[in-house]
């Protein structure tokens, strides 16, 4: 069956020092038998969250990363820079670097592809506007992501991938998707999945939810049929990640 899944994407937040003095207070308190516990700090603050997090089940993931193998991409990091640093996982196709940073579908199906050859677990976010949800068309468009973004990639790579819905009208706005809504969407994001790969694949998928995810509302979104965990932003920087963690 599948695991339970809290992850926290820092974003912009936390430098080393930050890192050091936040996760020495939670370490222990962050770590559970029930999920899999996975943080994102900021590319600077990386080495700190491995280091201390070394003995224990968390997994460090990166924000971000460039499909190439090295060269001239300046500001880049590869993906075996970001192993060498003992980094596991790498969130692919948030929705700020799509709309902030200009990453289209083609860009993020060449990362999610070199990922998973690579070994990282890659998180795929994919996620409606508001005027998407508003015109009804939420369903083909997140449909319409997620074919785009495993497009090439075997069944057997696809099962290695954990994919997060994060409505981009819920992200950092208190404005939390309800369970229903959250639970239909990643209900139809399994069922593409089982139309591209069948239902061993599909059923195997740790679907997450993200979206001002909070120790409030996590319990009950994470008992929905299809959401198998949370992408926890803001409330992922304070002490409310350890009470998220244990819901
Ligand atoms: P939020 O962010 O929890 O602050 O809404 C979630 C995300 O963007 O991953």
């Amino acid at each position: 069956m599948r695991k339970r899944v809290i992850a926290g994407n820092w974003k912009m937040n936390k430098t080393p020092s930050e890192t050091r003095q936040f996760l020495e207070s939670v370490k222990d308190r962050i770590c559970s038998a029930e999920s899999d516990v996975y943080v994102f700090p900021p590319l600077i603050s990386i080495p700190e969250a491995v280091s201390i997090l070394k003995e224990t089940d968390v997994i460090v993931g990166a924000q971000n990363f460039y499909y190439e193998e090295k060269g001239a991409f300046t500001g880049e990091v590869s993906a075996d820079m970001l192993i060498d640093s003992g980094v596991k996982a790498v969130i692919i196709g948030h929705s700020e670097r799509r709309d902030i940073f200009g990453e289209d579908d083609r860009l993020i199906n060449l990362k999610l592809k070199r990922a998973v050859e690579k070994g990282l677990t890659p998180v795929l976010c994919c996620g409606e506007s508001l005027e998407i949800r508003e015109s009804g068309k939420t369903t083909e468009f997140i449909e319409g992501q997620i074919r785009k973004a495993f497009e090439g990639l075997s069944a057997e790579d696809a099962g290695k991938c954990i994919v997060a819905y994060e409505p981009i009208w819920a992200i950092g706005t208190g404005k939390t998707a309800t369970s229903d809504q959250a639970e239909e969407i990643c209900g139809s994001v399994r069922n593409t999945i089982k139309e591209l790969y069948g239902e061993t694949v599909s059923e195997n998928m740790s679907v997450l939810y993200g979206g001002s995810m909070n120790a409030g509302n996590a319990a009950e979104l994470v008992s929905c049929e299809n959401i198998d965990g949370g992408l926890i932003g803001s409330a992922s920087l304070k002490d409310e990640f350890a009470d998220i963690v244990k819901v």
